[in-house]
């Protein structure tokens, strides 16, 4: 089996004081998790879409998913853990749910990421046949410097060996139980990171070619631009 699991169990604290998560937020006429499911839905390649909802949220998807999907059955909608990695452990709950087993193949993408592209959703399921997992990622254009204490720098790291992550992140949903099982208390609350869990345990985590337009949707300024991409993508 290969799943979607997209991650919409946060509060995006980070956008402000808005009526609703920014997840559900307008985007050119469409909640901004419905252009993200409708990514997943198009690829043949996937056979379920999980979406791990904000639990208080949980009545209102219900009625998003029949209002856009008019019950799609690809689509099931699950309650978010307290954190992502909580998130993704639910969403595999819900999955073993449906039948599937170790080996289900995971591509998690986060709800407010709108600009995935079926290229990327590709290229992760393909690159599963080599590695355990792996995410997006773009070049750093910006120099990134280390400072620990945020007033002055430590670091300068070569710029040209950084990465941004961006999601999808894809895995094996038995090999994210064994990397999440294995964790202390602390460390699952200190590593929110997928792809860092499975690092901590040795795995080689591949890098799938993202791109500048896969932004994902942080604080306001974030949906004036995603406005901006939707409504200019076809005229580039
Ligand atoms: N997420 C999740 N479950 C949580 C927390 C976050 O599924 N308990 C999801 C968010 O819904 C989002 C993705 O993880 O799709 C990326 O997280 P982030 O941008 O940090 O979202 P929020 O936690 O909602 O935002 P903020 O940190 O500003 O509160």
């Amino acid at each position: 089996m290969i799943a979607a699991g997209i991650v919409a169990g946060g509060t995006g604290s980070r956008m402000g004081n808005t009526d609703m998560p920014k997840q559900f937020m307008d985007l050119c006429g469409k909640p901004v998790i419905i252009h993200t499911i409708q990514k997943f839905l198009d690829n043949s390649m996937i056979d379920i879409v999980v979406i791990g909802i904000n639990p208080e949220w949980h009545d209102y998807m219900d009625g998003l998913a029949e209002k856009y999907f008019h019950r799609n059955d690809k689509i099931i909608i699950t309650d978010g853990g307290a954190d992502r990695n909580g998130t993704i452990i639910n969403i595999i709950s819900e999955l073993e749910k449906h039948g599937a087993k170790d080996d289900c193949i995971l591509v998690t993408h986060d709800a407010v990421r709108p600009f995935v592209t079926g290229r990327m959703i590709d290229d992760s399921i393909n690159k599963m046949e080599n590695y355990d997992i792996c995410t997006v990622a773009i070049p750093a254009t910006d120099t990134i410097v280390c400072s620990d204490n945020g007033i002055t720098i430590d670091n300068f790291p070569l710029r040209k060996t950084m990465f941004q992550e961006q999601t999808p992140q894809t895995f094996r949903t038995g090999t994210f139980k064994k990397v999440y099982s294995a964790l202390n208390d602390k460390q699952r609350k200190d590593i929110t990171d997928a792809c860092k869990l499975f690092y901590i345990s040795g795995y080689k985590v591949k890098l799938i070619q993202g791109d500048v337009s896969n932004i994902k949707l942080t604080y306001p300024d974030d949906l004036i631009m995603a406005k901006f991409l939707m409504e200019n993508k076809n005229k580039a």
